[in-house]
């Protein structure tokens, strides 16, 4: 081990949000308008933002990605029985919304390199109950959606992407987000742009724009009443409360209309961090992130991938000491307690296992300033 350094002065965390722009300001007008339910002025300017810069349809804001996964889940008119398909290798979201439907989620195994889902392992878990896949594309880099989307029409699935990481990443020139029926987007505070907590669901499949509308605003037509389409609204399918405050997409929208900055913000930070840590890594049989020639990521993490649990728990207590957060990541929901309850066991998706308690992820933040990501490298490379 390198001799100690100088412990960095404050701590550098692993995530800290911030505004980019006039977040400020735009709440105190959401105020002054008077309006701050949801579906209101800024919520139209977040949709309308997002809709030009995704390319998808529809644009709906919800509550969290969490719960635009559960309009998913809603949207596909899932039965007690019905199999979904989906990376081990995730947040529980994005097995929970579909579990709550009664669905059974079917677990895949990811890629070693992109740790996105397997697409060679895909058609075998596909049965005559199977009725959605659901992708992650993971850190912001595209899944193999040539293979999936061609999977899913040739088997007659439905496509959800889980968008969390990826909005603004794209597959062969094609944003994330426009390949699936539907596809969730984060804005909770680790996201790269946020509103503290927030989400929304992109929508392709026009067939299921008008339904999506009413399952957001607690199974009623209220929208289309807002709209001047009905005389007066009322209870017509199942549904919830998935609407943001105004005030949330006042915040977000300040962030939103700032992507730009940000995602050049985001990219400066991953390739300093990988050019510096590259070599270093290499030497010492530690995998750095992989992205395809035909993706452009979404610059939303950076990770390492230890050669086993004992040398990736020691690097993070390696930087702890010098006040520097690191993280893990996702523990494989096939060996959770619920996915257990649904039939996985050890072994199922050894690639999920292993990077369950391989990988680590380094301080990222859109003002992660380059004297803080320095101190990151140098307390990096002094770990043998
Ligand atoms: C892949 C993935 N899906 C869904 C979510 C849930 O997002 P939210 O916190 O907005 O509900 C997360 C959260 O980090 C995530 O990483």
């Amino acid at each position: 081990m390198a001799a100690p350094e100088a412990k960095p002065r404050k701590e550098i965390p692993f995530n800290r949000s911030a505004t980019l722009g006039k977040e400020l300001q735009y709440i105190a007008e959401s105020l002054l308008i008077g309006q701050i339910a949801g579906n209101q002025a800024f919520t139209r300017r977040c949709e309308d933002l997002l809709t030009s810069v995704t390319g998808v349809k529809k644009t709906l804001l919800t509550t969290s990605c969490t719960h635009a996964l559960e309009m998913a889940s809603l949207l596909l008119r899932l039965q007690p029985g019905d199999e979904v398909i989906l990376p081990s290798y995730t947040f529980v979201s994005t097995a929970n919304a579909f579990a709550l439907r009664g669905a059974k989620p079917v677990f895949a195994d990811i890629r070693a390199d992109t740790m996105n889902i397997d697409e060679t392992k895909l058609e075998e878990l596909v049965s005559p109950r199977t009725k959605a896949v659901v992708v992650v594309h993971y850190a912001g880099v595209a899944c193999e959606m040539d293979a999936i989307t061609d999977i899913c029409r040739r088997r007659k699935l439905a496509l959800v992407e889980d968008n969390a990481h990826g909005l603004f990443g794209k597959y062969r020139g094609r944003p994330l987000g426009t390949f699936g029926d539907v596809a969730t987007l984060s804005f909770h505070e680790t996201k790269n742009l946020t509103c503290g907590e927030g989400g929304a669901l992109g929508i392709n499949n026009p067939d299921w724009i008008d339904r999506a509308e009413v399952l957001r605003e607690k199974g009623t037509n209220r929208t289309a009443f807002f709209r001047g389409q009905v005389d007066k609204y009322t209870w017509v399918d199942l549904g919830s409360s998935y609407v943001m405050s105004d005030v949330l997409a006042a915040f977000l929208y300040g962030q939103l209309e700032r992507w730009e900055h940000a995602q050049a913000a985001r990219k400066r930070i991953w390739e300093y961090y990988h050019l510096q840590l590259s070599a270093w890594a290499a030497d010492r049989g530690i995998q750095t992130p992989t992205v395809p020639a035909h993706c452009d990521q979404a610059y939303h993490m950076y990770y390492l991938v230890f050669p086993d649990l004992e040398q990736r728990q020691d690097f993070i207590a390696h930087l702890r000491k010098q006040n520097i957060v690191s993280v893990f990541h996702y523990q494989p929901l096939h060996l959770s307690t619920m996915g257990r309850e649904f039939g996985g066991k050890p072994g199922d998706c050894p690639v999920a296992e292993q990077m369950g308690d391989r990988l680590v992820r380094l301080p990222f933040y859109n003002e992660l300033s380059r004297e803080e990501q320095a101190a990151v490298v140098r307390t990096a490379l002094g770990w043998s």
